[in-house]
Formats: structure tokens, sequence, C-alpha cells
């Protein structure tokens, strides 16, 4: 249909035009972090999945409606931005929780974030067998189910608590929940990239059952990058960057046009010294670059014509939303990304890549 037909204009050498995207995965945080943050994100996507784990996580539909509120409140005047919200899994969900979220035109999803697993994870869930009763309503009602897809056992090594999980939590709870609809949230390795590449299937309504979101970050970086010249604390994010093979993976998914992938940036904002400190935080604050970014790495395998069904076309498709109308355009015109940027509280920001030359940017 006219709907979800491309937008997009074969790229030039110089400029590439596709249909607004929207960003399936996105850390807003709340009050004056939340404005600081907000505009670079409105300018480039339309919607946004927008990550239920602030402190207190939100869990009800009552909190995700007032969060919701609050985003639309300290949206700049003339910007237009729809934030699509989520709810926080903990071992009390009740199966009314689920039913009702899925009633409410706003709650898009439900996140599982294991407990203390990443950032504000701590009310996450200990195990998935109590969680028995939300699994069931989340198959019936068809809310898809968004993972961080690690486990915790200290037991196992960092960067195999994706593989592991995939096998150890997400296999089974497929098994036991067939009808569910599940997206693995910023996938970082091949395991990952293959399971959701071999194992989603299309349900009646023709959607796949199984997705991937990917971040620019775990696109264009190796685990490298964390080590190179000394310690890089803006390239830490959850889950960590892996080794070129699983980049390459990953890169692979993202370029090849299954309806399963699509962009979620995962832009997760810390203040610059709650980075740059013993213990810092994990997270990447890509939203200002984020087309930018995307736009490099599929340029870098020669398949900026798939851009647009990643950034724009998959994840309205996956999650039953019409696609948008308008369009966004970069330009081939290199810029220097500001080192830092003004955040709450008088503090700042470093965005992703600070002081690094990109070849792409977004036209005004
Ligand atoms: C996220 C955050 O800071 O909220 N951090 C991150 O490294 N990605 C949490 C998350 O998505 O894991
Ligand atoms: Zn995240």
């Amino acid at each position: 249909t006219i709907l979800t037909a491309s937008l997009a204009k074969p790229a030039t050498s110089s400029s590439l035009t596709l249909r607004r995207p929207d960003d399936w995965h996105l850390h807003l945080r709340d009050g004056a972090a939340m404005a600081a943050v907000l505009p670079a994100t409105a300018r480039q996507f339309r919607r946004a999945i927008v990550m239920p784990n602030l402190k207190p996580p939100v869990t009800t539909v009552e909190q995700a409606h007032a969060y919701r509120e609050r985003i639309l409140a300290a949206l700049p005047p003339g910007m237009s931005f729809e934030p699509l919200m989520t709810l926080y899994l903990t071992d009390a969900t009740q199966a009314e929780d689920i039913r009702r979220a899925a009633e409410s035109p706003y709650v898009h999803g439900v996140k599982l974030y294991p407990a203390g697993a990443t950032t504000n994870s701590q009310s996450g869930v200990t195990t998935l067998a109590r969680c028995t009763a939300a699994l069931a309503a989340l198959e019936e009602t068809g809310l898809p189910l968004l993972v961080h897809g690690e486990v915790t056992d200290p037991d196992v090594d960092l960067f195999d608590r994706e593989a592991v999980f995939i096998d150890e939590v997400m296999e089974p709870v497929r098994r036991d929940f067939p009808g569910l609809r599940g997206v693995v949230e910023h996938i970082t390795t091949r395991q990952a990239a293959h399971y959701v590449r071999d194992r989603s299937q299309r349900g009646v309504d023709g959607r796949p059952n199984l997705a991937a979101t990917l971040t620019p970050q775990h696109l264009l970086f190796n685990r490298n990058a964390l080590f190179k010249g000394g310690l890089q604390p803006h390239w830490y994010c959850l889950p960590v960057l892996k080794r070129e093979e699983h980049r390459q993976a990953l890169l692979e998914a993202a370029t090849s046009g299954l309806p399963q992938f699509f962009l979620g940036t995962d832009s997760a904002p810390h203040a610059r010294h709650l980075k740059e400190m013993a213990c810092g935080c994990a997270g990447c604050y890509s939203a200002p670059v984020a087309l930018e970014l995307y736009a490099q790495a599929f340029e870098s395998v020669n398949a900026l014509d798939r851009l647009e069904g990643f950034a724009s076309l998959h994840g309205p498709a996956f999650y039953g939303l019409p696609v948008n109308a308008d369009t966004l355009t970069l330009h081939k015109s290199p810029w220097t990304v500001p080192t830092e940027l003004p955040f709450a509280d008088g503090k700042t920001i470093v965005p992703f890549l600070g002081g690094e030359t990109l070849p792409w940017r977004m036209a005004d």
C-alpha cells in the first residue's frame, strides 16, 4: 500500500532521503535530564519506544501515562514527537497489569530486565518462574516482551552473557509461550543475530514474532574501542561491545533487509562526571548522532539502500503502527561532533563520538 511504500531516493554520492525513522529503544530519563536530551531525539525521530528504567521504575499503566505526559510537556514548541511507553516487568507484575497495559493506546511493550543486569535493574525479574501469569497474559494479548538479553550469573563470563541468555532463558520462554511476541533488545553477538534471523516466524497477521534492535555502536565498533590508547568510558555500554566477528554478524543482520531487524539506538544518557569516574555508568549517549552513525555503518558495506527498511519500515510493521508520512535527509558533509553538551543541574554530557569527525550529517 501507499502507506508502507519506500520514500527513499537512490543515494547519490552526496545525499540520502528516507522516510522519517523511529527509535525502537531509547532512554529518556526524567526531569531536567530528560528536558536536556529529548530535543536531540525528536529532531531525528518521529517516535521512540521509551525504556521504563527510571528510579523508581515505571511498573503501572498510570505511571506510564504520567511519564508520557511529562515527556510531551518537556518537548520544545514546534517539535512533534510521540513517546511509545513501556512497563517494567517485576516479580510482582500481575496478569491484570498486562491486560490493562495492552488496552492502553500508549503502552507498546513490557520490558524484562534480569535483576542486576544493567542500570536501574535492581527491581527486575529474579526468575522468570515468578512471571508465568504475566507471560501468559503477554501471549494472550500480543503485547511484545522486550528483553535485555543477558544472564546475571557471576560465574558466566561477561562477554558470554547474551549467548547464554538465548539458550537458557529466551528459548525456554518461547517454547513455553509459543504465541509470545518478543524483541531481543540491543543485540551484540553472532549468536543473537543468527537466533533472530533463523527462528523468527510470521504470525497469522504476517508480522514477525521475534525481532531484534541494533545500536549504532555495536554496528560500528568492536571491543578494542574500549581500550584504545587507554580506558574509554564513553564506549562502555551494556551489553558490552564484543569481538569483530560479532560486529560483522550484526552488520550483516541489520543490512539483510529482513523485517525482524530494526533500529534501536539504546541512547542512554549519563552526566559526564558519572561516566568518567571509578565505577562509571554504562550507556552511550548516541541520540545527537544516531542517523549519521547508522548511515556510516550501512555505507561501509554498500547497503545504504537497505537503511530505510531498517530505520523506518520494519519497526512500525512489527509494532502494528503506521509508517511516518514525512522524510529525513542526510548529506555527505563532514562535521565534528561537539565534545560536550549541556545536561541537567549545571552538569555536562559527552555525546557518543564527541570530538570525532563524521562523514554524514542530518539536514536541518
Ligand atoms: C542503559 C541505561 O543507562 O539505562 N545502559 C546501557 O548501557 N545500555 C540500560 C540498558 O539498556 O542496559
Ligand atoms: Zn537500553
